[in-house]
């Protein structure tokens, strides 16, 4: 908002992650943010308070607050509603906020109510935005979805004004009512989210029919009814989005009677699940039965490349796993090795990709980061003990990889005969 010329204020209850990101810090790896924080909070134009005393005067306020997923899989909402309570003191007539948190369908109805009896207006305005593309998404969206009141053209004008240089691109803009502007976040979620289960059922198939998950996701995604994207099969989807929109949105359908509509979300999630334990499965197949003692060198903890998020990361739920059947765990991962230390302490982290990979029985590929498709397995091979990996993102160049003495398993094909494998040294 900064970098289209606004003047913006964040508030937020953490001190420290506040005094960080005044001195241009971002509390989290997204690529490029820290020079926009910095450029922002250059001009001026950006500043940073925990008081929200420091909203007040502010013709717009937007709500970003975490919806994380509660005890009973339903989103928690208590720290947006008690954001929206201390909000409430500052709003003036005529001012307007709008919701960006994922919210279970309903919620901005509740909020509007509160919002009025200020005599300021809520609009509920979604953002898409991935991990890792975050500027560019924010700045480049290919949709942009008002949820007003009936009626409220001035709230739709306010909002026009705000993003007048995103909407000079001519990006289609929409606008709809409360419920369906929640919805289209959660819909497009829990779609994207069977996207990838798709594939990756159609995955569990190839592995016993020997076919190749990647050429079938290729030639179905040219069909641009089906499209490629998203379509890579791997280790299924994480983070914290997918896994926590599609189990908040299944608990709302249930609470508005309509939890049929939304069964084959929980199948969604199996099949997300079973990737986890077909790795498992492979893993102790290739040493023959039990994983105790085994030196596993794992690639990748973040939930997704170009990202340090752990929540609900695939691969860290490998690593731990791992460690629960035995096994001696190091661990590498170009950004998230001190988030994943926070959560689970017992994997050596080692942040030289060479040195965690020393003296590996089984080598696993959990997150697909271009380190690890750039890895030369020449020298890979001269580290391990044996070599053997497990690619679970499809991101090795297998043909080379058996080229220079490995035994490459995926995560889609068929398990290859036991001839080629090579012990190192
Ligand atoms: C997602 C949505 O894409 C975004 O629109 C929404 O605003 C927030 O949630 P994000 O969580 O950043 O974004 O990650 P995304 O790029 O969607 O990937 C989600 C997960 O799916 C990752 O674990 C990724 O590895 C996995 N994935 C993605 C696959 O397994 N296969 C694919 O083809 C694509």
């Amino acid at each position: 908002m900064a970098s289209l010329g606004h003047d913006v204020v964040g508030i937020d209850v953490d001190g420290p992650k506040i005094e960080a990101l005044a001195a241009g810090q971002a509390p989290f790896y997204e690529p490029g943010l820290p020079e926009f924080l910095q450029a922002g909070v250059a001009t001026g134009r950006l500043v940073f308070d925990t008081d929200m005393e420091a909203a007040r005067g502010a013709s717009m306020h937007f709500l970003a607050i975490g919806t994380p997923q509660g005890a009973t899989g339903a989103a928690d909402l208590s720290y947006l509603f008690s954001a929206v309570t201390t909000l409430l003191p500052v709003l003036r007539p005529g001012t307007l906020v709008v919701g960006k948190s994922t919210v279970p369908v309903g919620v901005a109805a509740q909020l509007a109510v509160l919002v009025e009896s200020t005599g300021a207006r809520l609009a509920w305005n979604p953002e898409f935005l991935r991990e890792g593309h975050a500027i560019k998404d924010t700045l480049e969206p290919d949709r942009m979805v008002y949820g007003v009141r009936a009626g409220d053209e001035s709230s739709v004008a306010m909002l026009d004004e705000l993003y007048a240089p995103i909407l000079a691109s001519g990006v289609s803009r929409m606008v709809t009512d409360f419920a369906t502007a929640e919805l289209v976040k959660v819909a497009a979620n829990a779609f994207l989210a069977t996207k990838i289960s798709f594939i990756n059922a159609m995955a569990e198939i190839a592995e016993v029919a020997g076919a190749d998950i990647s050429q079938l996701a290729d030639a179905l995604g040219q069909d641009p009814r089906i499209g490629r994207r998203f379509l890579n099969a791997g280790l299924g989807f994480g983070g914290g989005c997918l896994p926590k929109d599609i189990r908040g949105f299944i608990s709302r359908a249930e609470e508005l009677g309509v939890g049929d509509a939304l069964g084959f979300l929980r199948e969604v999630e199996s099949v997300n699940l079973r990737r986890r334990d077909r790795v498992m499965q492979l893993s102790r197949d290739e040493v023959g039965g039990s994983l105790a003692g085994v030196r596993v060198a794992i690639l990748g903890l973040a939930f997704k490349p170009m990202s340090d998020d752990v929540r609900d990361s695939p691969a860290l739920d490998v690593a731990r796993r791992l460690l629960d059947e035995g096994a001696d765990v190091a661990a590498h991962d170009p950004q998230a090795i001190e988030k994943a230390r926070s959560v689970v302490t017992g994997p050596e982290y080692i942040a030289v990709l060479l040195d965690a990979i020393a003296g590996a029985d089984l080598l696993l590929v959990l997150t697909e980061w271009s380190d690890y498709a750039g890895l030369d397995p020449v020298a890979a091979a001269s580290r391990v003990r044996t070599r053997t990996v497990i690619d679970a993102r499809g991101c090795l160049d297998a043909d080379r990889w058996h080229a220079a003495g490995w035994r490459v398993l995926a995560l889609g094909r068929a398990v290859p005969e036991r001839a080629t494998e090579l012990v190192a040294g």
